[in-house]
């Protein structure tokens, strides 16, 4: 298998490093910047007689050394600054998503596309309308990092393992991310049976604000550990072609009410990509937070210029 990333960044670089320590396939690690990818590949292919990987991590500057491909991820972009909102980066990490994909595609017309880059799901947005690719190829990481937050903040409030925790988080990655209570368990328990509205509002709120929280700490630059891994959970999916379930942004045609949106929804993942969106049954209320979500990148990928 042939991996490529786009963008040596935190995310990008962080995800290669967990990647290759699985073996999954070689890697190429590519970025604008001259000699850095290069540097970091050299780095983490030097680590591998500590994790006995046997992968091969290149770093380039062209495209030409992605050809041929089976998974590009796309971290490539700005991420947040304190005070900054997911939307401020819209039209900076636009041009820069449209440029990348482009040439992605040009050399690797059959690879499946990961988006990383912010704003999420009018960034995937863009990658499909520039691709043309199928909605099954083109991906967006979200869902599986929100909904980690959320586990690891209701392990903390119960004081159990991380194991215990089922829970998933559908809808934008943003402020209308909606957190799917109903559906989380604790050791198969439900949650509502195991802590008070109360403080489950205030988690919601925290998953909802997960991002920001670490903007804030860093000062400089946005998470990238749980993003990472997060990346590398579904890139792991596909290739093993696991048939496992989890949130992603993918294109809606119908599910859910929907349509022409790209929004995060319970996926299975297989060596095909997004091989099939599973619709739940969806309260009032869980139904009119999704579609007020759906609303809130609708009118993002409005202000997209293709
Ligand atoms: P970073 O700044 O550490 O890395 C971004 C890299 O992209 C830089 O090395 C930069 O040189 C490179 N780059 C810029 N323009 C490029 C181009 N045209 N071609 C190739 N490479 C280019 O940022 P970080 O922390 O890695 O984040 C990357 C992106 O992922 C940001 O947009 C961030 O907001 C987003 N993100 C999304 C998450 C999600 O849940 N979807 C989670 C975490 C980050
Ligand atoms: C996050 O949620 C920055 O979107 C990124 O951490």
């Amino acid at each position: 298998m042939k991996i490529t990333i786009i963008g040596a960044g935190n995310v990008g670089a962080t995800t290669a490093q967990i990647l290759s320590a699985k073996e999954l396939g070689d890697i190429v690690l590519l970025d604008v910047i001259e000699g850095m990818p290069q540097g970091k590949a050299l780095d983490l292919q030097e680590a591998g007689p500590m994790y006995h990987h046997y992968c091969n991590i290149s770093g380039t500057n062209s495209y030409d050394d992605t050809a041929k491909s089976d998974i590009v991820v796309v971290t490539s972009g700005l991420p947040r600054k304190p005070g900054m909102t997911r939307e401020d980066l819209v039209k900076v990490n636009a041009e820069i998503v449209k440029s990348v994909v482009e040439q992605v595609v040009q050399k690797s017309p059959d690879a499946i596309i990961v988006m990383v880059s912010n704003p999420l799901d009018a960034m995937t947005y863009v990658a499909h309308k520039v691709s043309g690719f199928p909605k099954e190829r083109i991906i967006g990481m979200a869902g599986v990092l929100d909904s980690s937050r959320l586990k690891t903040f209701i392990a903390m409030e119960l004081n159990v393992s991380i194991e215990n925790v089922e829970a998933f988080v559908l809808g934008g990655h943003g402020d209308t991310m909606v957190s799917m209570i109903r559906y989380t368990t604790v050791a198969g328990i439900p949650v509502s049976e195991l802590i008070s509205k109360e403080r489950l509002d205030a988690i919601i709120q925290r998953t909802r604000d997960g991002g920001v929280e670490i903007v804030n700490l860093l000062k400089k630059g946005s998470a990238f550990y749980a993003p990472a891994s997060s990346v590398v959970e579904m890139v792991d999916a596909i290739l093993r072609d696991k048939k496992k379930i989890l949130p992603c942004t993918v294109l809606c045609k119908g599910e859910y009410g929907l349509d022409d949106v790209f929004l995060g929804l319970p996926v299975k993942l297989g060596r095909k990509g997004a091989e099939q969106i599973l619709e739940i049954k969806l309260t009032k209320e869980e139904a009119d937070s999704l579609n007020n979500s759906a609303n809130e990148v609708r009118e993002l990928c409005k202000t997209v210029s293709l």
